[in-house]
């Protein structure tokens, strides 16, 4: 059960369940794709798993995807665990593990549905699952995505309101939670930019970004940008991290613009995009020595601030 690239992992646990409702064989593997440095659970040899334990993500397409990964890497009779809360995907874990043809035993605790099967013989359906959530070239634009990450499907607001009010820039900078790099794609635009380092968190995105921005100015890293962020920027881009504005992401944001405080220049600049109604005017007049609002449409903000 040894994590290491020359050892087979025999048990994997995909996010981090809260140890009351789920507990994952002593030394399984992370497997989740927000995990940076985590092995793929996509990687692991068919039938090799004796063991899986999954905190679910939210959204179908990525669930279904991961719920049928994991049933591939399972050997049969092996014992796969699916937890989430109730509403974010928990009260659907029991029918999508009947449709790809497992008996279910289903528990509720603290708001979340346990769903505990063995992996059948044969299961139905793990290749539709699977190809329904893989990494492809999608929309009108045709750049590489994938279900689960951030607005994987469409341009997002924020994004769209950056890339309209964003300056040609200059010198080396960075992408922080680049997503799949749209905003990269942009700032590389600009000749004068002479080196930018692409971070996310999510596995996912980073594959993807690495499709689709091949310039060879663009270094991309897997990293959480709090904890392995480059220095001495002239600029930083964000469109920061948000959910349903809960505190944890409030700080996660704030996070990222101490991050992108810490990693520019003296005199270096850093252009934010977020939603109009969370916290961020604080921390910024907090940090930097000029905030400057540069736009405000439809509920998002644009502020450039300058170090
Ligand atoms: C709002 S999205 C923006 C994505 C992209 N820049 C865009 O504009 O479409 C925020 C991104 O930050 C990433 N992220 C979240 N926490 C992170 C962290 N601690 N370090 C690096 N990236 C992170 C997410 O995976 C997501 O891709």
């Amino acid at each position: 059960m040894k994590d290491g690239a020359n050892h087979t992992v025999t048990a994997a646990v995909y996010g981090a369940p809260h140890s009351a409702l789920a507990a994952p064989a002593a030394g399984a593997a992370q497997v989740s794709p927000l995990v940076p440095g985590s092995r793929a659970l996509e990687d692991l040899p068919d039938g090799s798993l004796e063991s899986l334990v999954m905190l679910a993500p939210p959204g179908t397409a990525e669930r279904r995807y991961a719920e049928a990964q994991g049933l591939r890497a399972l050997k049969a009779g092996g014992r796969l665990t699916v937890l989430a809360p109730k509403d974010k995907g928990g009260s659907r874990l029991r029918k999508e593990l009947e449709a790809f043809g497992c008996a279910v035993g289903e528990s509720a605790k603290r708001h979340h549905r346990i769903c505990v099967v063995e992996r059948p013989a044969a299961p139905a359906g793990l290749a539709e699952a699977i190809a329904a959530g893989a990494l492809r070239q999608a929309g009108g634009d045709g750049l590489w995505t994938q279900p689960g990450v951030f607005s994987w499907d469409r341009l997002d607001p924020g994004t769209g309101l950056l890339l309209e009010t964003l300056p040609p820039l200059a010198g080396r900078g960075a992408d922080f939670g680049c997503g799949i790099g749209v905003l990269a794609l942009s700032v590389l635009a600009a000749p004068a930019v002479t080196h930018l380092t692409l971070i996310d968190i999510d596995r996912r995105a980073v594959e993807a970004a690495r499709r689709n921005v091949t310039d060879p100015r663009a270094e991309i890293r897997w990293a959480d940008v709090r904890r392995d962020a480059p220095a001495d920027l002239d600029f930083v881009v964000m469109n920061p991290p948000f959910h349903d504005g809960g505190s944890e992401d409030k700080a996660l944001g704030q996070g990222f613009i101490r991050a992108a405080h810490g990693a520019l220049r003296k005199g270096g600049v850093l252009w934010l995009v977020a939603n109009r109604h969370l916290p961020y005017e604080a921390v910024l007049a907090e940090t930097f020595k000029v905030v400057t609002p540069r736009a405000d449409r439809a509920g998002f903000k644009v502020y450039e601030a300058r170090k």
